[in-house]
This record gives structure tokens, C-alpha cells and sequence, in this order.
């Protein structure tokens, strides 16, 4: 029968005997997936496993810390931090075209996570690389086995010749549902193991306009609002995801105290799907909405408007780029 003990009990045994003892890398996005494959390699093989974080500056209120600090002392795996903020924030600048922002961060993510396997590499020489590939993606790539490509939260690229790995992919049978019941038994935090998806680009594409870190830190207050209040309301599982959305090259007219603003607005973006091929708007209850509208405003200075996006997709997407 399928309980979590026995697959990670399997999983355990299996990834012992492919790695032997050889050493293992892992990149982590903030992801669950990535975050349950990485903790079930380092159940097998502990300290064998060294795990890289490229931070791109583009995760929301919290998360980074949640993988540097909650993660680590839960785990107790041994994380090499790489703060790239500035390198991705200045790649970005400027930068208006929602495919042009993907391409800059998808080729700074890999050159990123590159130089930091080689110096890992050159360390104590590296076997193998982990990927928290589930079994929907892979269905979706054709069943084969791949040696030495990374396949990140980006889907981009591969490593150079000279840097070659094997995969281990412990999570290539299991839905999204069982792994976030491995990762529960593994005793991952909460907050990570229930983590609605988030797009690998990040923040970068849910500022619509060009990506700098005030208006960064513009989403990532108004979004922390909206994810506290769903939260609140014990509607987290009501909800596939719930971007946030600045435009941040638009402005409205309004009034606050006795003076006229002139600010950005929010778009609250919640929806319900079961796989975001397709997907509907949530119908989240208007008490919440209000809740989220008036935090925001109150609290997030330049914002003065909020706009809830009542589209499906199709025809529309769930992320604004
Ligand atoms: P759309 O906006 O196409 O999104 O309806 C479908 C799902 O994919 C996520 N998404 C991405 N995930 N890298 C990712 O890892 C990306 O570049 C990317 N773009 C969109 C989106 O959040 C939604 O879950």
C-alpha cells in the first residue's frame, strides 16, 4: 500500500544504492518539489549532499529566508547560498518585454547555478545533480531518461561537456498531492510544503513594465497582504495560485486624507484549476477581497488602486506576462 513512510523508505534504499559514495548537488528554487527531492537524497546520503540556492532577487516576502533558514534547520542540509540579486536585477533593467525578461533570467539562472556546481565541483568532484521532476512532466517530455541536463524551474538549457552528472530524479512517479505528503513526513516546513506554484521568473513577470527594486518591494508588500489575508480566511486551498500584480507604468487619480494621489494600481489574481492548463477566476468571497483591497491601500504607499481580474484562461493566462 502507498503510504509516505514506505516511498521515502524505497526512495531511501534506491538512491543509496545508485549513489553509493559519490558526491550529489541540488539546486533549490523556494519550490516544493526541488525542496522534497533535495531532503529525501540527504535522508540517503547526508552530508554527500551539498544544495545550491541562487537567489535572483525576484522571490516574494519571506521565501528566501524560508530556504535559507527554515529549510536548513529542518533539514540540516549543508546550502550554498548565492546572492545574484544584483546580477539579475541589473541584466533586467530597462526591460519591458515579458519574453525578453524570461530569456535574461532563464540564461543568468543557469550561468548562475553553472559557476556554483564548478566551484562545488572543483571542491570535492561531483557525480551527480538531483531534479524534482514528478511524473506530469515526465509524461509531458516522453518518458526518457535524461544524463546530464538540467532541467530547472526555467525548463531551459544544459550544462557545459565538462560538466557532466547524472540525474537522480526520486520524485518521477508521484503527483503533486503525494509529494506534498512526503515532504509533510519529512517534516519540511509547512509554509513550503503547501506553497501554491510560482513561476521560476519570479516577481519579474508580474511587474508589468520594467523590474527595479522599489517596485519589487511595491509587489512584494501588496502581495504579502493578499497571501496573510487568504490565509486568514482559510482559503488557501480554495485557490490554484494568487499572483499579485503590479502595473507599474500605469497611474490613477485618487484620494487619501485630505490630497490627491497620483498611484499604481494592484491586480489580485486568484484562480482555481486543477493542472493551470486551463483555469478559472476564483470566486473568492468579497469580504476578503475588500479585506486585501483596503490593507493594500492603506498600507502600500504609490499604491491607490485595486483591481480584481475576473478572466479565465483561456482566453486569458494566469500570470500578466
Ligand atoms: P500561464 O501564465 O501560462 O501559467 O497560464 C501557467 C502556469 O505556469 C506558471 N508559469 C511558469 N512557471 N516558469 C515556471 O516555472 C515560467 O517561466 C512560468 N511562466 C508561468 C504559472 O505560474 C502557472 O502556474
Amino acid at each position: 500500500t502507498w503510504t509516505p513512510s514506505n516511498i521515502i523508505d524505497d526512495q531511501v534504499a534506491a538512491i543509496r544504492a545508485q549513489v553509493g559514495d559519490k558526491q550529489v548537488i541540488c539546486g533549490l528554487s523556494g519550490g516544493v518539489d526541488s525542496a522534497v527531492a533535495a531532503a529525501l537524497v540527504h535522508k540517503a546520503v547526508g552530508d554527500q549532499l551539498t544544495c545550491i540556492f541562487v537567489d535572483h532577487g525576484l522571490l516574494r516576502s519571506g521565501e528566501a529566508e524560508q530556504v535559507e533558514k527554515d529549510y536548513v534547520a529542518a533539514t540540516g542540509i549543508r546550502l550554498k547560498v548565492v546572492d545574484a540579486s544584483d546580477v539579475f536585477l541589473g541584466h533586467l533593467a530597462g526591460v519591458t518585454d515579458p519574453e525578453q525578461k524570461r530569456k535574461i533570467i532563464g540564461r543568468e539562472f543557469i550561468r548562475t547555478f553553472e559557476a556554483a556546481a564548478r566551484e562545488l565541483d572543483d571542491e570535492r568532484h561531483i557525480e551527480f545533480l538531483v531534479q524534482g521532476t514528478l511524473y506530469p512532466d515526465v509524461v509531458e517530455s516522453g518518458g526518457g531518461t535524461g544524463t546530464a541536463n538540467i532541467k530547472s524551474h526555467h525548463n531551459v538549457g544544459g550544462l557545459p561537456d565538462d560538466l557532466q552528472f547524472a540525474l537522480i530524479e526520486p520524485l518521477r512517479t508521484l503527483f503533486k498531492d503525494e509529494v506534498r505528503a512526503l515532504g509533510a513526513e519529512l517534516g519540511l516546513p509547512e509554509e513550503m510544503v503547501q506553497r501554491h506554484p510560482f513561476p521560476g521568473p519570479g516577481l519579474a513577470i508580474r511587474i508589468i513594465g520594467a523590474v527595479d527594486r522599489e517596485r519589487l518591494d511595491l509587489l512584494r508588500a501588496a502581495d504579502l497582504i493578499a497571501r496573510e489575508e487568504l490565509t486568514a480566511a482559510g482559503l488557501d486551498r480554495d485557490v490554484w495560485q494568487f499572483p499579485v500584480v503590479l502595473l507599474a507604468d500605469v497611474r490613477s487619480v485618487g484620494v487619501q486624507g485630505d490630497g490627491r494621489t497620483y498611484g499604481h494600481p494592484v491586480v489580485l489574481r486568484p484562480v482555481s484549476s486543477e493542472d493551470a492548463m486551463t483555469a478559472d477566476w476564483s470566486r473568492l468571497p468579497y469580504e476578503t477581497i475588500a479585506k486585501i483591497s483596503t490593507r493594500i491601500t492603506n498600507e502600500v504607499r504609490e499604491v491607490n488602486r485595486v483591481v480584481l481580474d475576473v478572466t479565465s484562461k483561456p482566453p486569458g493566462t494566469i500570470e500578466w506576462e
